[in-house]
């Protein structure tokens, strides 16, 4: 805490926040920062178990669904924010998986008590179908509750008593929910994870004034924000950085950097529309599916592949077929190699992700949404076979003949707009990308990409991830 004047200036935090669809790989860029800028604390503002961030630890694979992804390292405190929704049973599991992989939950984790409970009557509805490809956690029911001032909260836990009322309150205005399975998981919960429950923004509050840094972790991300997204194709929550404020009980004067994350093309889940698309409808069809998983494509393209001892399909990105389907002059099939060689299927559902061309109309959009001063750039490794590759500078409507440069306010227009497109030349494919460490060893048409990029969007690009390993990044 630094006194200036009569006033007291508080340390502020850096928030981490998704430009795009989602999926843009915020967990390595945020271990990356640990590592390099050294944080006390992460604290996640929003979303359930929607999200899926993955950690690499010790050579091992980690997946986040609830939990903040500072969980393993030794030194970071880990704070559920009062925005999340969570589910208790979905959340214990988590507490094992990271007690078993080397964190220290019981210390280390703490859940905001004013966070909202995901009940089973939430599941049970989001199942129904939202229309817009939830992933059928709950999150969009569990929101409603929130607005309607049904909801449970962490601290009804921890009391008997609060938590029979505030179930019953909740059946009340939801006549037909079943509470009783709830209570039983609820009332079992208590001694298991009662400990953990605080007053997080206070927490927090107290952190920035003893001068300790704070990452507040966004997930899902700008265009799926239910204010600023493709509404109604969007989640039910604000993943932008304005989120981390209400979603953690912050003010805004505690937060002087957001770092926004896109991946070096666009990828998006669920419905909704997707200008620079490869294969615009047909893809967005296909990709609805649930049962074209990696294994239809494989087939599909007549691409070989082995089983592991789970029944995974093993493939090689490098496969010459898929490096043909790349130089197809369809974009569908051009899609679908992109999807091969990015590994873009739903960690958790296996659902085939929508994939296309980068889009800096999007980028420009988050930016100016969450006051983004740094960028960090990921999977550029996946572009390595690419002879060239497009980005979009602009859209067209092609009702109107109009050029836009700035994402359109009106949903019909984003519906039916165009890319423009800026071709740069990517050859030659032997220069890799692939594990690069270091900016002066990036091969000089990927620098070129990414300077063109920075030029664009005005903000520097301060990483560089290379390939999936923790390792391979570069950091400016
Ligand atoms: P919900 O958040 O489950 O309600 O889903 C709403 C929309 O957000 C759907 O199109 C989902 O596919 C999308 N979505 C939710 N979470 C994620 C995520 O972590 N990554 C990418 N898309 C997501």
């Amino acid at each position: 805490m630094i006194m200036a004047g009569n006033i007291t200036v508080m340390k502020a935090g850096t928030v981490i926040v998704g430009m795009q669809w989602g999926d843009e790989g915020k967990a390595k860029i945020l271990d990356a920062m640990l590592e390099d800028e050294r944080f006390d604390v992460v604290a996640r503002y929003q979303g359930g178990a929607n999200a899926g961030h993955t950690i690499w630890h010790n050579g091992k694979k980690h997946v986040c669904h609830l939990i903040p992804s500072g969980i393993l390292h030794p030194d970071v405190t880990n704070v559920m924010g009062n925005g999340m929704v969570i589910h208790i049973p979905s959340l214990l599991k988590e507490v094992d998986e990271a007690r078993a992989a080397g964190g220290d939950p019981d210390n280390k984790l703490m859940i905001s008590s004013r966070a909202t409970i995901v009940l089973d009557y939430h599941i049970k509805k989001d199942s129904e179908g939202s229309g817009v490809g939830s992933t059928a956690k709950g999150i969009g029911p569990a929101y409603t509750s929130v607005a309607d001032r049904s909801a449970v909260k962490v601290q009804d836990i921890l009391d008997d008593t609060a938590l029979r009322a505030a179930l019953e309150r909740f059946r009340q205005k939801n006549p037909g929910a079943d509470i009783e399975k709830d209570w039983l998981e609820l009332r079992e919960a208590r001694p298991k994870i009662g400990h953990m429950v605080n007053d997080t923004a206070h927490y927090l509050y107290q952190q920035l004034r003893n001068n300790n840094s704070v990452l507040f972790e966004g997930a899902q991300a700008t265009m799926l924000d239910k204010d600023h997204g493709t509404f109604p194709y969007v989640t039910s929550s604000n993943p932008t950085a304005g989120g981390a404020c209400t979603g953690c009980g912050v003010g805004p004067t505690c937060i002087d950097d957001v770092v926004g994350i896109m991946k070096a093309y666009v990828t998006r889940v669920g419905r909704g529309p997707f200008p620079t698309e490869l294969g615009g409808e047909k893809s967005a069809e296909h990709c609805e599916e649930k049962t074209h998983v990696l294994r239809f494509e494989l087939d599909m393209f007549g691409i070989p592949y082995s089983l592991d001892e789970k029944d995974r399909p093993m493939y090689e990105p490098q496969d010459p077929k898929i490096l043909d389907m790349l130089r197809s002059n369809d974009d569908f099939t051009k899609g679908v190699a992109m999807r091969l060689l990015g590994g873009e299927y739903g960690a958790s559902t296996g659902r085939p992700r929508r994939c296309g061309n980068q889009d800096l109309v999007v980028a420009n959009y988050a930016i100016e949404i969450n006051g983004i001063r740094h960028v960090a750039l990921t999977k550029l490794d996946v572009l390595d076979n690419h002879e060239e590759i497009l980005v979009a500078t602009a859209y067209t409507d092609p009702k109107t003949g109009e050029t836009l440069d700035h994402m359109p306010d009106r949903r019909d227009v984003f519906e039916r707009v165009e890319p423009v497109y800026k071709r740069l030349q990517y050859g030659p494919a032997s220069e890799k990308v692939a594990g690069c460490t270091s900016w002066d060893k990036l091969p000089d048409r990927a620098k070129r990409y990414v300077e063109f990029m920075e030029k664009f969007m005005d903000r520097p690009i301060k990483y560089v991830s290379t390939a999936a390993e923790r390792d391979c990044m570069i950091v400016r």
